[in-house]
């Protein structure tokens, strides 16, 4: 009996790989939408440049860490390579009134956010058939860097990192957690759950801690320090290969169902908190225990993930009391429905994601 629910649990395991492998090919961006992405990038640098000349535009978030799905918005930043810059606030202005007088794009302004930036929205229509959504932000260094270490870490080992962070990705969204605005938590913020997973709780590990690796040569102060924070990491990512390899060899089916177990079972919410940097901290210790805001109207440290350059910034600040409740569920229910094994890999995946 022993030996046939082996059987049977190595099979669903198998079966369920490739079913997550499959699902989230058909996920991934169509050439055809990053060509257009590309294309939309390019006009709307050559409009700031009439505005400010030095300026470039890059890509971040998932367009550029390898992160990204079918539809999903486009984050870029305007860096401006002259001393003599407009500051953020009248950039954004001026930049928003151009864009709506040269553009189709409906353009929103948001000169006096605590980031200020301009979001780009356009139509579906038959070329584009979700449109596009687009925010611009300005000289936002440290978001290309943590995009970079995203990035690298997808590259050590896609085929497992890469699926895991996309179904995760498309998990979230399904079951409706996936919305700062409303007291849960960014896809940044689950990106960061699973590469601690990986980094950190895996034993051996799937990928080795990047910002720990001793470098090839010395690194000036200067080089790795960008507004205060330490953003060295290890990025020659072909070296590493010839270099570094995981004994870990469980496949990702195996590794997701560990990932719900942990952190619905594991992890504690209470005292815990998640830093691919150094591993896992003691709130306490970083001063940010749920304690000291408890009661208060905005709870800030409910759920902890340390961001892996700024810090003393709690990447979860935006997740309430409700709104780690309904996560933890979600965990929970996904742990329970991957435990119970239905006859077919395909099922458990459209139940997760129903
Ligand atoms: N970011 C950040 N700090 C946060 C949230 C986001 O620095 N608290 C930056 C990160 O560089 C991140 C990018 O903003 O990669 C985009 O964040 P987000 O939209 O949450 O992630 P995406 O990978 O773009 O996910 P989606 O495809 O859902 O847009
Ligand atoms: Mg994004």
């Amino acid at each position: 009996h022993t030996q046939r629910r082996t059987i049977s649990k190595q099979r669903f395991l198998t079966e369920f790989s490739q079913c997550l492998v499959d699902f989230v090919i058909q996920l991934l961006p169509t050439p055809e939408e990053l060509a257009v992405k590309e294309n939309v990038r390019g006009l709307l640098e050559r409009l700031i440049r009439t505005i400010e000349p030095d300026s470039r535009l890059l890509s971040f978030g998932s367009t550029a860490n390898g992160f990204s799905l079918r539809n999903s918005d486009m984050d870029l930043c305007c860096l401006i390579d002259s001393e003599e810059r407009l500051n953020a606030c009248d950039l954004v202005t001026m930049l928003g009134d151009l864009l709506e007088r040269e553009t189709k794009f409906h353009v929103k302004s948001l000169p006096h956010a605590r980031i200020p930036i301009v979001k780009l929205s356009l139509d579906a229509s038959p070329g584009l058939p979700f449109g596009i959504a687009c925010d611009i932000g300005f000289e936002n260094r440290l978001a290309l860097e943590n995009t970079r270490l995203l990035m690298c870490y997808a590259m050590i080992d896609p085929a497992r990192v890469r699926t895991m962070v996309l179904f995760l990705k498309v998990w979230c969204k399904r079951r409706k957690i996936n919305s700062p605005y409303k007291g849960t938590l960014s896809s940044y913020g689950y990106v960061l759950l699973v590469i601690f997973f990986l980094v950190h709780v895996k034993n051996p590990p799937v990928l080795p801690n990047l910002q720990q690796m001793p470098p090839l040569r010395p690194i000036s102060p200067e080089e790795s320090t960008l507004n205060g924070h330490n953003i060295w990491f290890f990025d020659d990512i072909s070296l590493l290969r010839q270099r570094w390899q995981s004994s870990n060899t469980e496949s990702v089916a195996e590794l997701l169902v560990d990932f719900f177990r942990y952190y619905s079972r594991e992890f504690s919410y209470n005292t815990g908190v998640v830093s691919i940097r150094a591993g896992l901290l003691r709130k306490d210790g970083k001063g940010w225990s749920s304690e000291a805001d408890r009661g208060t109207a905005r709870e800030r440290n409910r759920l902890c993930i340390e961001d892996p350059f700024e810090t003393d910034f709690n990447v979860a600040r935006c997740v309430t009391r409700d709104g780690l409740y309904t996560i933890r569920g979600e965990l929970m229910r996904a742990s329970r429905i991957l435990l119970s094994r239905p006859d077919r890999a395909i099922l458990a995946l459209s139940q997760l994601c129903e």
